[in-house]
């Protein structure tokens, strides 16, 4: 039962909307002008930090684009630099991290600095919610109809760059670890588990009205590796959600898990199964339960392409998932150099029924 007028969070809920509800991942970021503008006012760590920063970028793309789903700005690294490990976010190169390699390492993070390290976090959704529901949100008179997102990213995901101490592609070190020192391993993944529940439940005290885990690299673990280090972990926090908050929907992206995403979405709990750009929507529709939203998955590509043919994937997608519980979204995020005019575009195309 839902009592919501939000189109976005009765779709979470597992109620089928039409036209169904959109945002997307990314959608407050470099591609906006008057995002690049505020970005040179501070560092990235410091406008996650900042109320008046974090709020405003989070509301740039809902006032551009009336999206049904405002995500918080922040970043998945934002909870392994609250227990204190370094984190820089460098120009052209992405986070660098004091990479996590032992057990001394390991020690040195410490959990109980979270609530503080993150409290500046918490104020911007407190100060998010009551803007998106107050009476006349974002000057676009949508009147309350946009759902606050807050996220964390999935315990791999965020060990991946804990240990490795940067992004790549394949995270070697990371998942070295895993097999040459399993019990190293799953201490960092038991801590992370822990830590990413609690701030998750903290986020909905602070307003958020669902959450999203991104394991961003749960792809690259065999399947053994995939249900002890992506399945277990996802599983353990949903429940403590539920058990703690129940009621409050949980987005899980298993980015590029291929067939895995069935058993992951069948096994963790998740209301919601968010899919990458290479996921077959309807084949994954027809392999899952009915009451399990599907969030997805137009090729970010094409929307920084646009045109005739962007419009008419997106309604494609959209038409395919008629009758079941879906929120359009791109398979990953917006790219830097898409123009605003294409999310426009998108935006309209998706919503555009037809006479
Ligand atoms: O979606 C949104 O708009 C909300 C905010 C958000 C950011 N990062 C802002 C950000 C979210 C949900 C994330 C998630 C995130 N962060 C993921 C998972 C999703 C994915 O993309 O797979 C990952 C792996 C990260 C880690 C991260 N943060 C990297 C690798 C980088 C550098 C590369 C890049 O895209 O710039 C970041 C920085 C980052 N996070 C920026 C933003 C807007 C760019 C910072 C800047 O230079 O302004």
């Amino acid at each position: 039962m839902t009592d919501t007028t939000k189109p976005l969070l009765r779709v979470l809920q597992g109620e089928a909307v039409w036209p169904p509800p959109l945002w997307l991942m990314r959608q407050a970021g470099r591609y906006l002008p008057e995002f690049r503008a505020l970005r040179d006012q501070a560092d990235f760590i410091t406008r996650c930090m900042t109320p008046d920063l974090a709020t405003e970028i989070t509301l740039q793309p809902i006032r551009r684009y009336a999206m049904d789903g405002a995500i918080l700005f922040s970043d998945i690294l934002i909870l392994p630099w609250a227990m204190g490990q370094s984190l820089e976010f460098v120009h052209g190169t992405g986070p660098v991290l004091g990479p996590i390699r032992s057990q001394a390492d390991l020690d040195r993070l410490d959990p109980k600095r979270v609530p503080d390290a993150t409290a500046p976090v918490m104020e911007t959704l407190t100060r998010l919610r009551a803007i998106l529901d107050g009476p006349d949100p974002i000057g676009a008179a949508q009147g309350g109809r946009t759902t606050l997102l807050g996220f964390a990213g999935a315990p791999f995901t965020v060990a991946c760059y804990m240990v490795e101490g940067h992004g790549s592609r394949e995270f070697d070190a990371t998942r070295g670890m895993a097999y040459a020192d399993p019990l190293l391993f799953d201490r960092l993944m038991a801590r992370l588990t822990q830590a990413t529940a609690d701030m998750l439940v903290a986020q909905i005290d602070a307003g958020a009205e669902a959450v999203m885990l991104f394991d961003s690299w749960s792809g690259l673990l065999p399947p053994s590796q995939f249900r002890r280090h992506v399945i277990a972990p996802t599983r353990a926090i949903v429940q403590e959600i539920h058990a703690r908050r129940p009621g409050v929907p949980v987005i899980g992206f298993p980015r590029l898990a291929g067939v895995m995403a069935t058993e992951y979405a069948r096994e963790t709990g998740v209301r919601v199964l968010a899919l990458d750009t290479g996921a077959d929507m309807t084949a994954m529709q027809r392999l899952l339960p009915g009451d399990i939203a599907l969030q997805g998955n137009l090729d970010p590509l094409l929307l920084l392409a646009g045109g005739e043919a962007m419009t008419r994937e997106a309604q494609a997608i959209r038409d395919a998932m008629k009758g079941r519980p879906h929120v359009f979204n791109l398979g990953h995020g917006v790219v830097p150099a898409t123009p605003p005019e294409h999310v426009g575009e998108l935006v309209r195309a998706v919503r555009d029924i037809g006479p």
